[in-house]
């Protein structure tokens, strides 16, 4: 008998819901971005987040359900995201699933958000099972991550201080993109030559895969004073070209180097960075040289939404690893 999951996002900006089958089909991924809310501010307002997400959600999971050609009747469990997050949005998703789940007399999920990113590859490629080394580059987190089986991790790397995606869309401001940062950048960079302007790559030595982004992120902030203060025209192009090319090369080569440590032939790429073309570009290339298999999320999957959740709740549902109702948000909670 197949198995159906209701899941729920609500960690940053997406209110999110996704009814799915035995962990990897997905029967509905209903995702409600609340980007046009925070663009005015210039990135998310998170006490406006929350109120929207108590908005929202009672709406998406309905749809979720009825795009599934579902009632709660037919569910096994509902799995929602309990952390890392903003303490705020978490806890509207949280709140949502224990009542639903004690209402409905269903097992609860709790899905750490970094696992969910892990997860949606799964969804995409049927083949695809641990072991493998998984990128997870999103807007809060850089994480190198050896996937030892559905549920255990291990980290071979992460960033010192910023996250890609944070990096992103932090000199998408100085640009004067606007929000979101990530998206707006590679569109620019496409236009622009990436070996214009050298900007620094920080190793931390040949044992460590860890990352550091606020080095690059003060060297184009450096950059655009000086040309301002000498009077000179910025060519933005080249700039974002030249930024992404200096963050994609640290994420690509650093978990190339992991994978090759660990004797991995199976690399994945996931979070919202994910979606990014010249960094899936970048991973295909190094996976060629080194003949290792490479997987990346459909773009749908690399941002958030709650199939994800989904997918990762079913191996969890699998192992009888089930919250109550003290489940709480968790808004720093590792992976
Ligand atoms: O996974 P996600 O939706 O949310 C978090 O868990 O953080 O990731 C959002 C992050 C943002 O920082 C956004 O700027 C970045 O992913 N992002 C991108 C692209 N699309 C989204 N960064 C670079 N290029 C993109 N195309
Ligand atoms: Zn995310």
């Amino acid at each position: 008998m197949s198995e159906l999951i209701l899941a729920i996002e609500s960690s940053c900006d997406e209110t999110a819901a996704a009814v799915v089958q035995d962990g990897r089909k997905v029967l509905s991924n209903i995702i409600s971005s609340q980007i046009p809310i925070h663009q005015r501010y210039g990135g998310v307002v998170p006490e406006i987040a929350s109120r929207n997400h108590v908005l929202q959600l009672p709406g998406v999971i309905d749809r979720a359900l009825a795009e599934a050609n579902c009632t709660f009747l037919d569910l096994a469990a509902i799995a929602v995201t309990y952390g890392p997050g903003l303490v705020g949005a978490l806890l509207t998703g949280v709140s949502a699933a224990k009542a639903l789940a004690a209402a409905r007399h269903l097992p609860l999920i709790g899905v750490n958000h970094i696992h969910g990113h892990i997860a949606a590859n799964y969804i995409a490629h049927e083949q695809l099972a641990p072991p493998f080394v998984c990128l997870v580059a999103s807007g809060g987190h850089s994480h190198i991550v050896y996937v030892k089986n559905y549920t255990e991790f291990e980290i071979l790397g992460r960033t010192r201080d910023d996250a890609a995606g944070e990096a992103f869309d932090k000199i998408a401001r100085v640009l004067g993109l606007g929000y979101p940062g990530g998206p707006k950048l590679e569109k620019l960079a496409q236009e622009g030559n990436p070996d214009a302007i050298s900007f620094p790559r920080v190793n931390f030595g040949t044992t460590s895969y860890d990352f550091s982004f606020s080095g690059v992120k003060t060297a184009v902030i450096n950059y655009v004073h000086k040309e301002e203060q000498a009077g000179r025209d910025i060519c933005k192009a080249d700039l974002a070209a030249s930024f992404q090319q200096a963050v994609v090369e640290a994420l690509v080569s650093h978990t190339f180097a992991a994978a090759e440590e660990k004797g991995c032939k199976v690399v994945t790429l996931a979070g919202g960075v994910s979606a990014n073309g010249a960094l899936r570009q970048a991973f295909s290339l190094a996976a060629d040289v080194s003949n290792i298999t490479v997987y990346y999320p459909p773009l749908i999957l690399c941002t958030d939404n709650a199939a994800m959740i989904g997918c990762a709740g079913y191996y969890m549902y699998k192992q009888g690893n089930f919250a109550d109702n003290r489940l709480n948000a968790v808004p720093n909670l590792k992976l």
